[in-house]
């Protein structure tokens, strides 16, 4: 694997800053490219960008027909269920433009059982990258989007969890998650994520002040562990930020 690259830590003034700051990177990361991947985030930190995206000025920024949208963890329901992460950004922007319905890679939370959902959206992640095995010359994402939970966890990899380690699987399920909401999930795994030109996490709260702390001073976390082939960001608002 390559060498994980340093974080690098961009403090804004508010949420609707940041939300204007994922923006602009994530148009820089897709702009100009014959196929771009970009694989969102659950949560509540990234709905101001999945807003923005689904008005002008950004929603005409993005070449939609080029661009195709994963998802790093969702949860075991159904997507018209409120809990499901793809489901929410379909809500928010997705469905709102003008994204090929083929450019929308959701995890398939029908199949019987996470595991299975698992294999399933690993196989397909290894048919649109075009092999089995990453390489870290040629990132499987243009931009990751990730955030931090409130016990560290980051997508579906959760503290004490054995996906923390793995090393070969691109996606795994999770029977049971370490906080609400208390379904199985079914994440990507840290190599998976961190096969990525960029990797930009989203601090939107100074709820997540302590936790970030814990994890700038090195606690040895979910979020901690992310790295990226690429460039790693950390966008956080002020309220977040540690002194
Ligand atoms: C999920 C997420 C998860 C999320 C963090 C932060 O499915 O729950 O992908 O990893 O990013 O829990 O959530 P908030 O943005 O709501 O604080």
């Amino acid at each position: 694997m390559a060498c994980a690259a340093q974080r690098k830590i961009v403090v804004v003034d508010n949420a609707a800053a940041l939300a204007q700051a994922a923006a602009r990177r994530l148009v820089e990361r897709v702009k100009g490219k014959d196929r771009a991947a970009v694989c969102l985030t659950g949560g509540s930190s990234p709905q101001g960008l999945y807003s923005l995206l689904a008005d002008a000025p950004w929603r005409d920024a993005v070449p939609w027909h080029r661009v195709h949208w994963f998802i790093g963890d969702d949860r075991f329901v159904p997507e018209s269920d409120p809990l499901s992460n793809m489901g929410q950004a379909r809500r928010a922007f997705l469905d709102r433009v003008d994204a090929p319905r083929g450019n929308v890679h959701a995890m398939p939370t029908d199949a019987n059982y996470p595991e299975g959902a698992a294999r399933l959206y690993e196989d397909e992640l290894k048919a649109f990258y075009g092999a089995d095995t990453l390489d870290p010359a040629r990132p499987l994402f243009d931009l990751v989007l990730m955030g931090l939970g409130g016990d560290g966890h980051t997508a579906s990899l959760f503290p004490g969890s054995r996906a923390l380690e793995e090393k070969t699987r691109w996606v795994l399920g999770i029977a049971k998650a370490g906080m609400e909401p208390f379904v199985p999930r079914v994440t990507l795994t840290f190599p998976a994520l961190a096969s990525t030109r960029e990797m930009l996490f989203l601090i939107d709260s100074g709820d997540k002040r302590d936790i970030l702390r814990r994890v700038l001073d090195g606690e040895d976390l979910p979020a901690r562990r992310a790295h990226a082939d690429g460039e790693l960001v950390w966008l956080v608002v002020r309220a977040a930020a540690p002194h």
